[in-house]
């Protein structure tokens, strides 16, 4: 009896050991004896880009909902959108890890597989990653929303980047009107986001140290 004892446990732990040291095994085959073979790995692939497309259309479409039309909800939408495809990157990355990649011999598969194992922005912490999104949209959105006066006609200051500073800078050719609006934008677009445009760099450098690693 105890003997019997004895041996079960053995086993038992030994079973553990095993799953351990397999890991997670959500692309090998179900009998673990052999890693998966070459289709076997292209069809796992496919799978996972059809995620992966999916996720970053929605991000994709969410972020061109707030580009033109620059609402607090859009811009809520669209931080969701790509907190969501941030995590979705990150699990299908980890998912390429388990991959025989190293027997691979289609080039092919080998470069698709590489392409989507980079992480770029989503390799930031959860908190990182937002504040980075926070200072992208900041950016974007002073840009577009900008405002000016029109050249000697102080009361006259609804005029925007698009399409009426564009218009101005392409067919005038007044030298003094046209440093004037070059003053105006660079006041306007450029001084009120330098610290956005600083956290931007900064975070850009984290996520690019991460992604060498
Ligand atoms: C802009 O977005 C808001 C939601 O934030 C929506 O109610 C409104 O209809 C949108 N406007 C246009 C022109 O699409
Ligand atoms: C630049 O913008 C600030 C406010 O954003 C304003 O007070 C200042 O007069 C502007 N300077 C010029 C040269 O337009």
């Amino acid at each position: 009896m105890t003997n019997l004892v004895r041996w079960s446990t053995v086993w038992l732990v030994l079973l553990v050991v095993v799953a351990i040291a397999a890991g997670p095994v959500p692309l090998q085959s179900p009998d673990n004896a052999h890693t998966l073979s070459e289709t076997e790995v292209r069809q796992s692939l496919a799978t996972i880009e059809q995620r992966y497309q999916q996720a970053k259309a929605l991000q994709t479409l969410a972020a061109w909902e707030y580009g033109s039309n620059l609402t607090q909800i859009n811009l809520v939408k669209k931080t969701k959108a790509a907190a969501e495809f941030a995590e979705v990157a990150k699990t299908i990355a980890e998912e390429l890890r388990q991959l025989p990649t190293a027997q691979l011999t289609d080039d092919d598969l080998k470069r698709r597989i590489q392409k989507l194992s980079k992480l770029k922005y989503a390799v930031l912490p959860a908190d990182q990653f937002k504040e980075l999104l926070g200072a992208i949209a900041n950016m974007e959105s002073n840009y577009a929303k900008a405002k000016f006066c029109a050249f000697g006609d102080s009361a006259k200051c609804d005029l925007s980047l698009d399409p009426e500073l564009t218009e101005i800078f392409a067919n005038h050719r007044d030298a003094e009107e046209l440093k004037y609006y070059w003053v105006q934008w660079y006041n306007a677009t450029g001084a009120p986001v330098r610290e956005s445009f600083q956290k931007y760099v900064e975070l850009n450098r984290q996520a690019a140290l991460r992604n060498s690693k």
